[in-house]
């Protein structure tokens, strides 16, 4: 029978005689699968492995700082990467979803070959991959699919031409989980929705700008830290709000307001493949739109997706 505390030994055993003395170069992107996989490679090989977390721009609000905090805590060698502005460079004025996908995926690409190209003698690259990315990647759509099926070809950035360690790739999302808690993981980190590569910039529909990412994660926050302190966090699969790029009429005081509409969406899935929206309590929502018009400045109506998936997706890009 299959036990995290068997998988774990085996699994450091195999790491231990495959990589050596070599040193492993690592993108970490805070969600669960590669903060597992660091875990377990750090267990094996200790400080030879250099993990670089991307701070893009797009992620949640405080997310940057709060897992650089907890990686740090965990004794990994992190090296944060303030890139922020080279992602909005890479967006300015793009609309299409997927070209958005590709600028951010490439910006990555550059930052990370970037910060892997310091370090000397890296001949690893590990990689949080899971067994159902193997069969069916659920990123198509995203760089870290791009960076898969490519890798080892020449022409490519230099880290790509790293021999490839998954020690993720025959586990489960819920074995990866129970590996991570055995690891002592916290539970933020192992507990935490899927959030895409892209970030937000796929939740602001239309062109990306600085202004709407903290418009977003604004709003963003306000409606995950109400699904924790309401005890619905765990009952979802994946939550978030997105920012629509049209504007509509509201009332505030004695003056008309012309502002944004955010949408809210919350789906319960298996693996992404298909998802249901959660019918959340009507309570819940009413105060959650609440606070964000009366607390979000340039957002003045809220809306929440009833639709399913399919024929509609979970993203809105
Ligand atoms: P959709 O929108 O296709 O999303 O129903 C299914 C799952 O995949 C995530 N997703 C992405 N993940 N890069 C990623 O790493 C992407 O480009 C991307 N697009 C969607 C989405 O958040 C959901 O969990």
């Amino acid at each position: 029978d299959w036990t995290s505390d068997v998988f774990i030994d085996a699994s450091i055993a195999d790491l231990k005689a495959k990589i050596g003395s070599d040193k492993v170069v690592m993108g970490l992107s805070g969600g669960v699968d590669s903060s597992v996989a660091a875990t377990l490679i750090h267990r094996a090989i200790g400080d030879q492995l250099i993990c670089v977390f991307v701070d893009n721009g797009l992620l949640r609000k405080n997310e940057f700082e709060e897992v650089l905090d907890s990686y740090k805590h965990m004794g990994l060698n992190v090296i944060g990467v303030d890139a922020k502005q080279k992602f909005y460079d890479a967006l300015a004025g793009v609309t299409d979803p997927e070209a958005k996908r590709k600028a951010i995926g490439n910006a990555f690409i550059e930052v990370f070959d970037e910060e892997s190209n310091k370090l000397e003698g890296v001949k690893w690259l590990g990689q949080g991959t899971i067994y159902p990315d193997v069969i069916e990647s659920i990123s198509v759509k995203g760089p870290s699919a791009t960076i898969k099926s490519h890798h080892n070809v020449g022409g490519l950035p230099d880290f790509m031409k790293l021999s490839v360690v998954e020690p993720l790739n025959t586990l489960f999302k819920d074995e990866v989980r129970e590996v991570g808690r055995a690891l002592d993981i916290v539970e933020t980190i192992i507990g935490r929705h899927p959030f895409p590569g892209p970030g937000l910039g796929i939740r602001i529909l239309g062109d990306v700008t600085a202004e709407k990412v903290k418009t977003l994660q604004e709003v963003d926050h306000i409606f995950i830290k109400g699904l924790k302190d309401s005890g619905l966090y765990d009952q979802v699969w994946q939550a978030g709000a997105m920012l629509l790029p049209i504007q509509s009429v509201g009332v505030m005081g004695d003056e008309r307001t012309y502002e944004k509409v955010v949408a809210l969406r919350a789906v319960g899935s298996v693996d992404g493949m298909t998802a249901d929206w959660i019918h959340l309590p009507y309570e819940f929502l009413g105060k959650i739109s609440n606070d964000i018009i009366n607390k979000v400045k340039g957002v003045n109506r809220v809306v929440y997706d009833i639709s399913s998936k399919p024929p509609a997706t979970i993203e809105w890009e």
